[in-house]
Protein backbone atom coordinates (compact mmCIF):
# COMPACT_ATOMS: atom_id res chain seq x y z
CA UNK A 1 0.00 0.00 0.00
CA UNK A 2 1.12 3.44 -0.91
CA UNK A 3 1.86 5.85 2.27
CA UNK A 4 2.31 8.74 -0.40
CA UNK A 5 0.17 11.75 1.40
CA UNK A 6 -3.11 12.60 -0.70
CA UNK A 7 -3.66 15.80 -2.17
CA UNK A 8 -7.04 17.33 -2.19
CA UNK A 9 -8.86 17.47 -5.73
CA UNK A 10 -7.15 19.64 -8.36
CA UNK A 11 -9.37 22.93 -8.30
CA UNK A 12 -10.96 22.46 -4.98
CA UNK A 13 -9.56 24.35 -2.01
CA UNK A 14 -9.36 23.93 1.96
CA UNK A 15 -10.02 26.97 3.59
CA UNK A 16 -8.10 26.69 6.70
CA UNK A 17 -9.00 28.19 9.98
CA UNK A 18 -7.27 31.73 9.51
CA UNK A 19 -8.90 32.35 6.27
CA UNK A 20 -12.26 30.84 7.45
CA UNK A 21 -12.63 33.76 9.80
CA UNK A 22 -12.81 35.78 6.95
CA UNK A 23 -15.24 33.47 5.61
CA UNK A 24 -17.48 33.77 8.85
CA UNK A 25 -17.71 37.56 8.85
CA UNK A 26 -18.25 37.48 5.58
CA UNK A 27 -21.14 35.17 5.92
CA UNK A 28 -23.21 37.36 8.70
CA UNK A 29 -22.70 40.45 6.66
CA UNK A 30 -24.17 39.07 3.88
CA UNK A 31 -27.25 37.19 5.69
CA UNK A 32 -27.49 40.30 7.84
CA UNK A 33 -28.28 42.19 4.26
CA UNK A 34 -30.66 39.37 2.51
CA UNK A 35 -32.74 39.62 5.36
CA UNK A 36 -32.80 43.34 5.22
CA UNK A 37 -34.48 42.70 2.20
CA UNK A 38 -36.67 40.33 3.46
CA UNK A 39 -35.44 37.14 2.09
CA UNK A 40 -35.71 33.69 3.41
CA UNK A 41 -32.84 30.87 3.25
CA UNK A 42 -33.51 27.68 1.77
CA UNK A 43 -31.12 24.40 1.43
CA UNK A 44 -30.86 22.31 -1.41
CA UNK A 45 -29.32 19.28 -1.77
CA UNK A 46 -25.93 19.02 -3.04
CA UNK A 47 -26.59 16.49 -5.55
CA UNK A 48 -29.43 16.49 -8.03
CA UNK A 49 -30.76 14.32 -10.74
CA UNK A 50 -28.50 15.15 -14.00
CA UNK A 51 -31.72 16.06 -16.15
CA UNK A 52 -32.34 18.78 -13.65
CA UNK A 53 -29.88 20.38 -15.25
CA UNK A 54 -29.91 19.44 -18.90
CA UNK A 55 -33.12 20.83 -19.11
CA UNK A 56 -33.14 24.41 -17.11
CA UNK A 57 -29.24 25.57 -18.01
CA UNK A 58 -29.83 24.03 -21.42
CA UNK A 59 -28.04 20.89 -22.98
CA UNK A 60 -26.07 23.31 -25.38
CA UNK A 61 -23.91 25.20 -22.60
CA UNK A 62 -20.85 25.11 -21.56
CA UNK A 63 -21.71 23.94 -18.10
CA UNK A 64 -23.90 20.92 -19.45
CA UNK A 65 -21.53 20.14 -22.59
CA UNK A 66 -18.23 19.97 -21.04
CA UNK A 67 -18.08 20.78 -16.74
CA UNK A 68 -20.75 18.77 -14.79
CA UNK A 69 -19.21 16.13 -12.33
CA UNK A 70 -22.06 13.51 -13.22
CA UNK A 71 -21.62 9.76 -12.49
CA UNK A 72 -23.82 6.99 -11.97
CA UNK A 73 -25.49 5.84 -8.47
CA UNK A 74 -23.62 2.53 -8.36
CA UNK A 75 -26.59 1.23 -6.24
CA UNK A 76 -29.41 1.59 -8.74
CA UNK A 77 -27.94 3.41 -12.17
CA UNK A 78 -29.43 6.96 -11.10
CA UNK A 79 -27.94 9.70 -13.40
CA UNK A 80 -27.33 12.18 -10.57
CA UNK A 81 -25.04 15.36 -10.82
CA UNK A 82 -23.11 17.54 -8.31
CA UNK A 83 -24.92 21.12 -8.57
CA UNK A 84 -22.76 23.36 -10.96
CA UNK A 85 -25.19 26.32 -10.04
CA UNK A 86 -28.52 26.72 -7.17
CA UNK A 87 -31.12 28.42 -9.07
CA UNK A 88 -32.37 24.82 -10.77
CA UNK A 89 -32.20 23.45 -7.94
CA UNK A 90 -34.27 26.12 -6.06
CA UNK A 91 -37.08 26.16 -8.90
CA UNK A 92 -36.89 22.28 -8.35
CA UNK A 93 -37.48 22.31 -4.68
CA UNK A 94 -39.94 25.56 -4.70
CA UNK A 95 -42.28 23.63 -7.23
CA UNK A 96 -41.75 19.68 -5.23
CA UNK A 97 -42.54 21.31 -2.10
CA UNK A 98 -45.30 23.63 -3.59
CA UNK A 99 -44.00 26.92 -2.30
CA UNK A 100 -45.72 29.12 -5.12
CA UNK A 101 -49.01 28.41 -4.10
CA UNK A 102 -50.41 31.95 -4.10
CA UNK A 103 -47.30 33.22 -2.60
CA UNK A 104 -44.39 34.66 -4.50
CA UNK A 105 -41.11 33.89 -2.54
CA UNK A 106 -38.02 35.79 -2.11
CA UNK A 107 -34.80 33.06 -1.09
CA UNK A 108 -31.40 32.67 -0.79
CA UNK A 109 -29.09 29.97 -0.62
CA UNK A 110 -25.14 29.40 0.07
CA UNK A 111 -22.72 26.30 -0.38
CA UNK A 112 -20.64 24.69 -2.42
CA UNK A 113 -20.93 24.42 -6.42
CA UNK A 114 -19.12 22.08 -8.46
CA UNK A 115 -17.92 22.90 -12.48
CA UNK A 116 -14.86 21.05 -14.14
CA UNK A 117 -13.24 24.00 -15.89
CA UNK A 118 -9.94 24.78 -15.86
CA UNK A 119 -8.73 26.09 -12.54
CA UNK A 120 -7.18 29.81 -12.35
CA UNK A 121 -6.96 32.52 -9.84
CA UNK A 122 -11.19 32.78 -9.46
CA UNK A 123 -11.87 29.97 -11.19
CA UNK A 124 -11.71 26.82 -9.11
CA UNK A 125 -14.04 22.95 -9.87
CA UNK A 126 -15.51 23.96 -6.36
CA UNK A 127 -16.43 26.90 -5.43
CA UNK A 128 -19.31 29.29 -3.25
CA UNK A 129 -21.84 31.30 -4.46
CA UNK A 130 -24.26 32.99 -2.46
CA UNK A 131 -28.01 32.59 -4.89
CA UNK A 132 -30.87 34.67 -4.48
CA UNK A 133 -34.20 34.09 -6.17
CA UNK A 134 -37.03 36.21 -6.31
CA UNK A 135 -40.53 33.90 -7.70
CA UNK A 136 -43.36 34.67 -8.55
CA UNK A 137 -42.16 38.52 -9.40
CA UNK A 138 -43.21 39.79 -12.92
CA UNK A 139 -42.32 43.57 -12.60
CA UNK A 140 -39.39 45.64 -13.42
CA UNK A 141 -39.23 47.00 -9.77
CA UNK A 142 -38.25 43.33 -8.32
CA UNK A 143 -35.46 42.94 -11.59
CA UNK A 144 -34.20 46.60 -9.85
CA UNK A 145 -34.35 45.84 -6.33
CA UNK A 146 -32.31 42.88 -6.95
CA UNK A 147 -29.52 45.25 -8.67
CA UNK A 148 -30.40 48.36 -5.86
CA UNK A 149 -29.33 45.00 -3.27
CA UNK A 150 -25.93 44.35 -4.83
CA UNK A 151 -25.21 48.10 -4.94
CA UNK A 152 -25.88 48.58 -1.46
CA UNK A 153 -23.87 45.33 -0.19
CA UNK A 154 -20.77 47.02 -2.32
CA UNK A 155 -20.94 49.91 -0.13
CA UNK A 156 -21.37 47.68 3.39
CA UNK A 157 -17.91 46.02 1.74
CA UNK A 158 -16.02 49.15 0.56
CA UNK A 159 -15.91 48.03 -2.81
CA UNK A 160 -16.05 51.15 -5.23
CA UNK A 161 -14.32 49.86 -8.53
CA UNK A 162 -17.65 47.06 -9.05
CA UNK A 163 -19.22 48.19 -12.34
CA UNK A 164 -22.77 46.86 -13.67
CA UNK A 165 -22.95 45.47 -17.23
CA UNK A 166 -27.08 45.59 -17.49
CA UNK A 167 -28.19 44.02 -20.98
CA UNK A 168 -31.97 42.50 -22.19
CA UNK A 169 -32.25 39.05 -23.52
CA UNK A 170 -36.24 40.38 -25.05
CA UNK A 171 -39.28 37.34 -24.57
CA UNK A 172 -39.63 34.27 -27.14
CA UNK A 173 -40.99 35.77 -30.29
CA UNK A 174 -37.91 38.46 -30.05
CA UNK A 175 -35.29 35.68 -29.28
CA UNK A 176 -36.46 33.02 -32.38
CA UNK A 177 -36.71 36.31 -34.97
CA UNK A 178 -33.14 37.23 -34.38
CA UNK A 179 -32.25 33.89 -33.77
CA UNK A 180 -32.84 33.23 -37.62
CA UNK A 181 -30.91 36.32 -38.44
CA UNK A 182 -28.00 35.75 -36.65
CA UNK A 183 -27.73 32.47 -38.67
CA UNK A 184 -28.86 33.85 -41.74
CA UNK A 185 -25.73 36.32 -40.83
CA UNK A 186 -23.26 33.55 -39.63
CA UNK A 187 -23.92 31.47 -42.81
CA UNK A 188 -22.80 34.17 -44.96
CA UNK A 189 -19.64 34.13 -43.20
CA UNK A 190 -19.32 30.59 -42.53
CA UNK A 191 -15.70 30.85 -43.48
CA UNK A 192 -14.78 33.21 -41.24
CA UNK A 193 -16.19 31.08 -38.15
CA UNK A 194 -14.03 29.02 -35.40
CA UNK A 195 -14.43 25.15 -35.07
CA UNK A 196 -16.22 26.24 -31.69
CA UNK A 197 -18.62 28.69 -33.53
CA UNK A 198 -19.43 26.48 -36.52
CA UNK A 199 -20.45 23.58 -34.05
CA UNK A 200 -22.89 26.30 -32.62
CA UNK A 201 -24.15 28.01 -35.48
CA UNK A 202 -28.11 26.01 -35.79
CA UNK A 203 -27.85 24.73 -31.65
CA UNK A 204 -27.15 28.01 -29.59
CA UNK A 205 -25.83 30.99 -32.33
CA UNK A 206 -26.22 33.53 -29.37
CA UNK A 207 -23.17 31.74 -27.99
CA UNK A 208 -21.20 32.86 -30.49
CA UNK A 209 -21.67 36.77 -29.75
CA UNK A 210 -19.76 35.61 -26.42
CA UNK A 211 -16.85 34.02 -28.21
CA UNK A 212 -13.26 35.92 -27.14
CA UNK A 213 -11.31 34.97 -30.74
CA UNK A 214 -10.13 37.92 -31.31
CA UNK A 215 -10.19 36.74 -35.27
CA UNK A 216 -13.77 37.25 -34.95
CA UNK A 217 -14.38 40.88 -33.18
CA UNK A 218 -15.29 42.29 -36.36
CA UNK A 219 -17.56 39.73 -37.68
CA UNK A 220 -19.51 39.70 -34.41
CA UNK A 221 -19.58 43.88 -34.08
CA UNK A 222 -21.60 43.82 -37.64
CA UNK A 223 -24.10 40.68 -36.11
CA UNK A 224 -28.05 41.47 -36.26
CA UNK A 225 -28.77 43.41 -32.32
CA UNK A 226 -31.32 41.53 -30.74
CA UNK A 227 -32.21 45.27 -29.18
CA UNK A 228 -33.53 45.95 -32.76
CA UNK A 229 -36.11 43.08 -32.60
CA UNK A 230 -37.30 43.55 -28.92
CA UNK A 231 -41.02 43.76 -28.63
CA UNK A 232 -42.76 46.66 -27.14
CA UNK A 233 -43.41 44.99 -23.09
CA UNK A 234 -39.94 43.86 -23.28
CA UNK A 235 -38.86 47.21 -24.03
CA UNK A 236 -40.93 48.78 -21.30
CA UNK A 237 -39.46 46.58 -19.00
CA UNK A 238 -36.25 47.16 -19.78
CA UNK A 239 -36.58 50.76 -19.70
CA UNK A 240 -37.96 50.63 -16.95
CA UNK A 241 -35.11 48.92 -15.40
CA UNK A 242 -32.95 51.55 -15.77
CA UNK A 243 -35.22 54.15 -14.99
CA UNK A 244 -35.00 52.98 -11.05
CA UNK A 245 -31.44 52.64 -11.09
CA UNK A 246 -31.03 56.40 -12.35
CA UNK A 247 -33.21 57.31 -9.94
CA UNK A 248 -31.27 55.88 -7.09
CA UNK A 249 -28.34 56.72 -8.75
CA UNK A 250 -27.00 53.32 -9.55
CA UNK A 251 -24.65 53.93 -12.90
CA UNK A 252 -24.83 50.66 -15.54
CA UNK A 253 -23.44 50.27 -18.65
CA UNK A 254 -25.61 48.72 -21.34
CA UNK A 255 -23.25 45.77 -22.91
CA UNK A 256 -25.44 44.62 -25.75
CA UNK A 257 -23.26 41.39 -26.18
CA UNK A 258 -23.88 39.98 -21.96
CA UNK A 259 -25.61 36.88 -23.03
CA UNK A 260 -24.68 34.80 -20.06
CA UNK A 261 -23.47 31.07 -20.41
CA UNK A 262 -26.87 29.71 -18.45
CA UNK A 263 -29.78 29.50 -21.15
CA UNK A 264 -32.71 30.15 -18.97
CA UNK A 265 -32.46 33.79 -19.37
CA UNK A 266 -34.82 36.30 -20.59
CA UNK A 267 -35.34 40.33 -20.23
CA UNK A 268 -33.22 41.64 -18.04
CA UNK A 269 -29.28 40.33 -17.44
CA UNK A 270 -26.56 41.66 -15.73
CA UNK A 271 -23.51 41.10 -14.46
CA UNK A 272 -21.10 43.02 -12.05
CA UNK A 273 -17.40 43.18 -12.95
CA UNK A 274 -14.05 44.58 -11.23
CA UNK A 275 -10.60 44.83 -13.21
CA UNK A 276 -8.57 43.69 -10.42
CA UNK A 277 -9.24 39.92 -10.41
CA UNK A 278 -8.00 39.50 -13.89
CA UNK A 279 -9.74 37.35 -16.49
CA UNK A 280 -12.06 36.09 -13.85
CA UNK A 281 -13.58 39.91 -13.18
CA UNK A 282 -17.26 38.57 -12.52
CA UNK A 283 -18.17 38.72 -9.23
CA UNK A 284 -22.21 38.43 -9.36
CA UNK A 285 -24.25 37.71 -12.26
CA UNK A 286 -27.61 37.21 -12.87
CA UNK A 287 -31.38 38.18 -14.55
CA UNK A 288 -34.64 37.10 -15.37
CA UNK A 289 -35.60 33.63 -15.93
CA UNK A 290 -39.36 33.84 -16.72
CA UNK A 291 -39.51 30.78 -18.27
CA UNK A 292 -37.84 28.28 -15.74
CA UNK A 293 -40.50 27.16 -13.32
CA UNK A 294 -42.89 25.98 -16.23
CA UNK A 295 -39.52 24.13 -18.09
CA UNK A 296 -39.39 22.68 -14.81
CA UNK A 297 -42.61 21.19 -14.85
CA UNK A 298 -44.65 23.75 -12.85
CA UNK A 299 -46.88 26.29 -13.85
CA UNK A 300 -45.93 29.39 -15.75
CA UNK A 301 -44.19 31.84 -13.09
CA UNK A 302 -41.86 34.66 -13.54
CA UNK A 303 -38.68 34.91 -11.56
CA UNK A 304 -35.38 36.66 -11.07
CA UNK A 305 -31.84 36.41 -9.43
CA UNK A 306 -28.37 36.07 -9.01
CA UNK A 307 -25.22 34.55 -7.67
CA UNK A 308 -22.25 36.31 -6.20
CA UNK A 309 -19.32 33.84 -6.32
CA UNK A 310 -17.15 34.17 -2.76
CA UNK A 311 -14.21 33.40 -3.34
CA UNK A 312 -14.27 36.72 -5.91
CA UNK A 313 -15.87 38.57 -3.67
CA UNK A 314 -13.01 37.85 -0.49
CA UNK A 315 -10.22 37.93 -3.19
CA UNK A 316 -11.47 42.13 -3.57
CA UNK A 317 -11.62 42.59 -0.11
CA UNK A 318 -8.43 40.85 1.24
CA UNK A 319 -6.95 42.97 -2.25
CA UNK A 320 -8.48 46.12 -0.38
CA UNK A 321 -6.27 44.86 2.54
CA UNK A 322 -8.98 43.60 4.60
CA UNK A 323 -7.22 42.26 7.71
CA UNK A 324 -7.87 39.00 8.64
CA UNK A 325 -10.82 39.36 11.95
CA UNK A 326 -9.09 37.22 14.66
CA UNK A 327 -10.47 34.19 16.03
CA UNK A 328 -10.81 35.63 19.82
CA UNK A 329 -10.27 33.52 22.60
CA UNK A 330 -11.32 34.61 26.65
CA UNK A 331 -9.86 32.85 28.61
CA UNK A 332 -6.67 29.82 28.31
CA UNK A 333 -6.65 27.67 31.43
CA UNK A 334 -3.66 26.32 32.45
CA UNK A 335 -3.42 23.37 35.96
CA UNK A 336 -0.88 21.18 37.11
CA UNK A 337 -1.91 18.24 39.40
CA UNK A 338 -4.78 15.71 40.02
CA UNK A 339 -7.05 18.13 41.98
CA UNK A 340 -6.41 21.11 39.73
CA UNK A 341 -7.31 18.99 36.60
CA UNK A 342 -10.19 18.20 37.90
CA UNK A 343 -11.45 22.12 39.17
CA UNK A 344 -9.75 23.41 36.00
CA UNK A 345 -12.63 21.93 34.10
CA UNK A 346 -15.35 22.77 36.75
CA UNK A 347 -13.55 26.32 36.16
CA UNK A 348 -13.75 25.56 32.61
CA UNK A 349 -17.67 25.47 31.91
CA UNK A 350 -18.30 27.77 34.77
CA UNK A 351 -16.79 30.47 32.69
CA UNK A 352 -18.42 29.16 29.53
CA UNK A 353 -22.11 29.46 31.64
CA UNK A 354 -20.75 32.92 31.97
CA UNK A 355 -20.46 33.52 28.10
CA UNK A 356 -17.22 33.19 27.97
CA UNK A 357 -15.04 31.67 25.17
CA UNK A 358 -12.01 29.38 26.96
CA UNK A 359 -9.73 26.80 25.95
CA UNK A 360 -8.66 24.37 28.40
CA UNK A 361 -5.58 22.92 28.19
CA UNK A 362 -5.38 19.39 27.46
CA UNK A 363 -2.28 17.19 27.28
CA UNK A 364 -0.23 18.07 30.34
CA UNK A 365 3.19 19.74 30.52
CA UNK A 366 5.04 22.00 32.66
CA UNK A 367 3.16 25.55 33.98
CA UNK A 368 5.54 27.37 31.00
CA UNK A 369 5.23 25.06 28.37
CA UNK A 370 1.20 25.76 29.36
CA UNK A 371 1.70 29.62 29.38
CA UNK A 372 3.69 29.44 25.80
CA UNK A 373 0.34 27.85 24.59
CA UNK A 374 -1.98 30.90 26.04
CA UNK A 375 0.34 33.37 25.06
CA UNK A 376 0.13 31.95 21.09
CA UNK A 377 -3.77 31.32 21.71
CA UNK A 378 -4.76 34.89 21.66
CA UNK A 379 -6.39 34.71 25.06
CA UNK A 380 -6.33 37.72 26.97
CA UNK A 381 -6.55 36.14 30.74
CA UNK A 382 -4.98 33.02 31.85
CA UNK A 383 -6.19 31.07 34.82
CA UNK A 384 -3.72 29.18 36.55
CA UNK A 385 -4.33 26.69 38.60
CA UNK A 386 -1.91 24.26 40.90
CA UNK A 387 -2.76 21.88 43.94
CA UNK A 388 -2.47 24.43 46.52
CA UNK A 389 -5.04 26.95 44.62
CA UNK A 390 -7.53 23.88 44.02
CA UNK A 391 -7.33 22.87 47.82
CA UNK A 392 -8.27 26.34 48.54
CA UNK A 393 -11.03 26.43 46.02
CA UNK A 394 -9.32 29.53 44.26
CA UNK A 395 -7.20 29.85 41.13
CA UNK A 396 -4.80 32.32 39.95
CA UNK A 397 -6.01 35.66 36.96
CA UNK A 398 -3.27 36.45 34.47
CA UNK A 399 -3.69 39.35 32.48
CA UNK A 400 -1.93 38.24 29.50
CA UNK A 401 -0.89 41.97 28.22
CA UNK A 402 0.77 42.26 31.30
CA UNK A 403 -0.03 43.15 34.83
CA UNK A 404 -0.18 41.93 38.17
CA UNK A 405 -1.37 38.17 38.56
CA UNK A 406 -4.52 37.89 41.11
CA UNK A 407 -5.40 34.81 43.08
CA UNK A 408 -9.43 34.81 43.39
CA UNK A 409 -11.86 32.54 45.12
CA UNK A 410 -13.92 30.55 42.24
CA UNK A 411 -16.91 32.38 43.14
CA UNK A 412 -15.01 35.49 42.35
CA UNK A 413 -13.80 34.10 39.03
CA UNK A 414 -16.00 35.88 36.22
CA UNK A 415 -16.21 38.87 37.65
CA UNK A 416 -11.86 39.30 37.97
CA UNK A 417 -12.11 38.07 34.52
CA UNK A 418 -14.40 40.13 32.98
CA UNK A 419 -12.42 43.20 34.98
CA UNK A 420 -9.15 42.22 33.13
CA UNK A 421 -11.02 41.64 30.09
CA UNK A 422 -12.76 45.38 30.14
CA UNK A 423 -10.00 47.06 31.54
CA UNK A 424 -7.62 46.29 28.34
P1 LIG B 1 -23.07 32.20 -13.04
O1 LIG B 1 -22.77 33.44 -13.80
O2 LIG B 1 -22.75 30.91 -13.70
O3 LIG B 1 -24.61 32.27 -12.65
O4 LIG B 1 -22.30 32.24 -11.64
C1 LIG B 1 -22.49 33.31 -10.74
C2 LIG B 1 -21.16 33.71 -10.12
O5 LIG B 1 -20.51 32.58 -9.53
C3 LIG B 1 -20.13 34.22 -11.12
O6 LIG B 1 -20.36 35.58 -11.42
C4 LIG B 1 -18.83 34.03 -10.35
O7 LIG B 1 -18.64 35.10 -9.42
C5 LIG B 1 -19.10 32.75 -9.59
N1 LIG B 1 -18.48 31.61 -10.29
C6 LIG B 1 -18.97 30.94 -11.35
N2 LIG B 1 -18.13 29.95 -11.72
C7 LIG B 1 -17.07 29.99 -10.87
C8 LIG B 1 -15.87 29.22 -10.72
N3 LIG B 1 -15.59 28.19 -11.50
N4 LIG B 1 -15.01 29.57 -9.72
C9 LIG B 1 -15.28 30.61 -8.89
N5 LIG B 1 -16.40 31.35 -8.98
C10 LIG B 1 -17.29 31.06 -9.96
C11 LIG B 1 -25.27 31.31 -11.95
O8 LIG B 1 -24.73 30.39 -11.38
C12 LIG B 1 -26.76 31.56 -11.86
N6 LIG B 1 -27.37 30.47 -11.11
C13 LIG B 1 -27.04 32.91 -11.20
C14 LIG B 1 -28.50 33.18 -11.10
C15 LIG B 1 -29.29 33.03 -10.01
N7 LIG B 1 -29.27 33.60 -12.09
C16 LIG B 1 -30.54 33.71 -11.66
N8 LIG B 1 -30.53 33.35 -10.39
Amino acid sequence: MSNETIQAVRGMNDILPDEAALWLWFEEVVRDWLHSYGYRNIRMPLVEPTALFKRAIGEVTDIVEKEMYSFEDAMNGDHLTLRPEGTASCVRAVLQHNLLYNAPQRLYYSGQMFRHERPQKGRYRQFHQFGVEALGFAGPDIDAEQILMCARLWKKLGLTDVTLQLNTLGDAASRHAHRAKLIAYFEQHAELLDAEAQRRLHSNPLRILDSKNPAMQELIAGAPKLMDELEEDALKHFEAVQAILKRHDVPFEINPRLVRGLDYYNRTVFEWVTTRLGAQGTICAGGRYDGLVEQIGGKPAPATGFAMGVERLLALLQDDGMALPKAEVDVYVVHQGELACQLASTVAEQLRDDGLRVVLHCGGGSFKSQMKKADASGARVAVVIGDDEALANEVSVKPMQGGEQERVSVQNLTSTVNKFIKRE
